[in-house]
């Protein structure tokens, strides 16, 4: 800690304020940051993913500072989910004053060259790969980053996203750095084989962060997709601080470095105990897509609806490319009665806030819902969301 960064010639004249008052105030933030954690030096990153995107989050105080910054980003950048969709907001009922604030900070954040996506799944974006560094925001595109894909960030703030994103740098501590991403606490499934669906990936990673807390799991005894993996690592994320975790067998450091769980803390969790958040609730909505629905799960989503109508409420959130590039699912799921939102999601919006009792299949939901929408949650499985859907019950 408290560490002297190396600093190449080219950020010292970034620091010396030779390229501009806005691009010597980033590298001042990510050089106060490398000292508090102690980074050795700057490293390239690949992509950038900038939270403090909603305007109820930041206000206008926040506003002003994104206004007040003279400089593009250097690296392909997104945002986070905002608390609207930008084109279909009046259909989610928000308001003009609302959507308003809201395209503002938005258009602060274009003038300096970011990506208009407002998403936690930017690895639909753009391809990362094994051992990239990157500056993301959002916990579950971190745990997604660094656990299934192998490339290496840490859980960014905003301003220190932002200024990564600028410089096109951050400094190499935490995550950065192969030493720190061993695992630190073995996580052992039994039964894991009848986990298969999202959800219950969903509600395991929701049991396994409480486990973990901050700590760098391995979990052995299941065998996940990338979908479930996913969801897995939202809920971790969510309901712990977990930021990487390892699969045993499956996950690329898991199988690079042959991890074993010798020597660690072993914590054996049975599938009875991950399936005992199932309660049958009667509830007044069905939200699907957190994070944001990959095309195979739209593809998914369709083909469960197809010949049917909604009964009640149902929303489906993705990314807007990921909506664009399948255009045909959207529109069956839409031919349903269900709603398809781009750039938000049930959490960070207040659609959903208009109901007591919501449905969903993410653990990360099921975390989150009860505080941020003020609903009881249910947790089930995309089959058993979009039979709630279409029956009622
Ligand atoms: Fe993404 Fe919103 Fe869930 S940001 S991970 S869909 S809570």
């Amino acid at each position: 800690m408290g560490m002297t960064m190396h600093l190449e010639p080219e950020e010292e004249k970034i620091l010396a304020g030779e390229y501009g008052e806005t691009s010597q105030k980033m590298l001042e933030i990510l050089v106060a940051l490398g000292k508090v954690f102690g980074a050795g030096r700057l490293v390239p990153i690949r992509s950038a993913q900038v939270s403090g995107a909603s305007y109820k989050t930041i206000g206008e105080a926040g506003l002003a500072w994104i206004r007040g910054l003279d400089a593009r980003v250097s690296v392909p950048t997104v945002l986070n989910p905002v608390g609207m969709d930008r084109v279909s907001w009046r259909d989610m009922g928000i308001s003009p004053g609302f959507a308003r604030n809201q395209e503002e900070v938005i258009a602060a954040y274009a003038r300096l060259g970011i990506k208009l996506e407002c998403t936690c799944t930017p690895y639909y974006i753009y391809r990362t790969r094994f051992g990239e560094h990157l500056a993301w925001s959002e916990s579950s595109a971190v745990a997604y980053a660094n656990s299934v894909i192998g490339a290496r960030t840490n859980r960014e703030g905003g301003p220190g996203a932002l200024a990564a994103a600028i410089i096109g740098k951050t400094p190499e501590y935490g995550l950065h750095l192969v030493a720190e991403r061993r695992p630190e606490i073995h996580i052992r499934i039994e039964g894991g084989e009848s986990l298969a669906d999202p959800a219950w990936y969903g509600a395991l990673g929701y049991h396994a962060g409480t486990i973990a807390g901050n700590r760098i799991p391995l979990i052995s005894g299941i065998r996940p997709g990338r979908d479930q993996l996913k969801a897995l690592g939202a809920a971790m994320a969510a309901s712990g601080a977990v930021a990487l975790f390892h699969v045993a067998g499956i996950t690329p450091e898991a199988r690079l470095f042959s991890y074993t769980g010798d020597g660690l803390e072993t914590v054996d969790v049975s599938s009875g105990t991950v399936m005992a958040i199932r309660e049958e609730i009667p509830v007044g909505a069905v939200a699907l897509g957190c994070p944001h629905c990959s095309p195979e799960e739209l593809g998914i989503i369709a083909g469960l609806l197809s010949g049917k109508r909604v009964k009640i409420p149902l929303y489906v959130f993705a990314s807007r490319s990921v909506l664009e590039g399948n255009r045909d699912l959207v529109t069956a799921i839409e031919g349903s009665g269900a709603q398809v939102y781009a750039d938000t999601c049930m959490v960070v919006s207040p659609v959903m806030d208009q109901y007591g009792a919501i449905m969903v299949n993410s653990g990360k939901a099921y975390t989150y819902v009860p505080a941020m929408c003020g609903a009881s949650v249910r947790i089930g499985t995309t089959d058993e969301c979009i039979r709630v859907a279409t029956t009622g019950k």
